[in-house]
């Protein structure tokens, strides 16, 4: 054979083999894309795509292989989701447009939620695209502070027993209650998400997890009116990481100890994180009086940065909001094994940091080192420690337990 049919031979094997994989790969993407604005759908911008969203999901969640359900850019109308799994493949819901609730609650699909999603595993939610709880008339229902009776309010988007799953670059806008609440997850990760809504917006807290392990949020910008992260019970190895919060009330593990079917939190890690003019840094908070001795432990909040931040660093076991409880009574939930280390910038407020904990029971292995705030508002810097021993370095004398009791 002469050395030019060879390379002929080669030549023409290679374009045959190129262009049966490029139409492999073609086939792929189109049998695997399920745009809710194909005419197969027919949702429609400015229009409700509760019913286009619904069949597109069925259709890509019965897929055999990969798939992806599309709301490409524009603004659409949702009265409500359930994106149900189990499906038979990994899928990913792509939002580039707008979704838009309604805002009057009696409007929504579901009372209790707007979007969720539930028994998916290999699930992605990404795309530049914008949950919009348009919550602006609901904040005000979320009476709390005067009526025991408030709240019920719709979540955003919620996740319920989702696993090995991530959300990345959405944003959650003005939700009505909390924008992102995790249930019975397991390995799920937020990654470059945004939640935004005003400072005075009541109950919105940002992401708010409860019996879940393995959750990892990372490069996420919060702001927003209540806690950026709330950590309930039952959370254990959550990794947070490069989130910025602000407006908001911090960074909170609890509240705990107010139910009595509560489950342990072990394993947080808080690290690289800004939190800028909140109503509270870096904090654990537990009801006096609670019902069941389950234990939070293993909790570790390094480089955080505290722009003007009231209360930066804050363990309340007396947390009693509204005066519903019993202060007399001590909280059960031990805290032992908790750290604070590498804590620079502002404080807000005169006492920046404050550590009581439950009479009798104490905190166990606090460690306290490179704590370093100045005082943005007017007095003097001081701290407060009750029912605690912590292990102090690196912490001037007024950040280091200046009184105690
Ligand atoms: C969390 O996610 C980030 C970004 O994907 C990654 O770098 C990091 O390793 C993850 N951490 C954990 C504990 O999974
Ligand atoms: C404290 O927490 C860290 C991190 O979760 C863990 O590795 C360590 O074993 C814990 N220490 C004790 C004494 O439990």
């Amino acid at each position: 054979m002469g050395g030019h049919n060879l390379v002929l031979i080669i030549f023409s094997v290679f374009l045959l083999s190129s262009s049966a994989y490029a139409s492999r790969v073609a086939q792929f993407l189109a049998s695997g894309d399920f745009d809710v604005t194909s005419p197969k759908y027919g949702g429609k911008p400015n229009t409700d795509i509760s019913q286009p969203l619904a069949n597109a999901w069925k259709d890509a969640c019965a897929a055999t292989t990969p798939s992806r359900v599309i709301v490409p850019k524009g603004t659409f109308q949702l009265k409500g989701a359930v994106f149900k799994g189990p499906c038979k493949a990994p899928i990913t819901v792509q939002v580039d447009g707008i979704l838009q609730a309604p805002p009057i609650e009696a409007q929504l699909a579901n009372k209790e939620f707007w979007v969720q999603f539930l028994e998916v595993e290999r699930l992605t939610v990404s795309g530049t695209g914008t949950f919009d709880g348009q919550g602006q008339n609901s904040w005000k229902d979320n009476d709390c502070n005067k009526n025991p009776n408030c709240g019920g309010l719709a979540i955003n988007v919620r996740f319920d027993k989702v696993k090995n799953s991530l959300v990345r670059d959405v944003t959650s806008l003005n939700s009505k209650n909390f924008h992102f609440n995790i249930l019975g997850c397991e390995h799920l990760t937020f990654q470059h998400v945004t939640v935004k809504a005003p400072g005075d917006s009541s109950n919105t807290d940002g992401i708010h997890m409860g019996r879940s392990t393995e959750i990892n949020i990372t490069d996420t910008n919060i702001g927003t009116g209540d806690d950026c992260i709330s950590v309930g019970d039952g959370t254990r190895q959550l990794t947070v990481s490069k989130v910025s919060c602000g407006p908001g009330h911090g960074i909170s593990i609890g509240s705990l100890g107010r139910y009595d079917n509560e489950d342990d939190v072990s394993g947080l890690n808080i690290r690289d994180c800004t939190l800028s003019n909140t109503l509270n840094g870096v904090r654990i908070k537990t009801f006096p009086a609670s019902p069941k001795a389950t234990p939070a432990s293993d909790i570790h909040f390094e480089k955080i940065t505290m722009n003007n931040v009231a209360n930066p660093v804050l363990i309340d076991q007396e947390y009693c909001p509204w005066g519903q409880c019993n202060k007399q009574i001590p909280s059960k939930v031990k805290i032992s094994n908790v750290s604070f280390k590498n804590i620079i910038g502002t404080t807000s407020t005169a006492e920046a940091l404050k550590i009581v904990c439950a009479k009798g029971l104490h905190c166990d292995q606090v460690v306290l080192s490179d704590i370093d705030l100045k005082l943005s508002g007017k007095g003097t810097l001081t701290s407060h420690c009750a029912n605690v021993q912590p292990t102090i370095t690196r912490v001037p004398p007024p950040l280091a337990c200046a009184t105690k009791a």
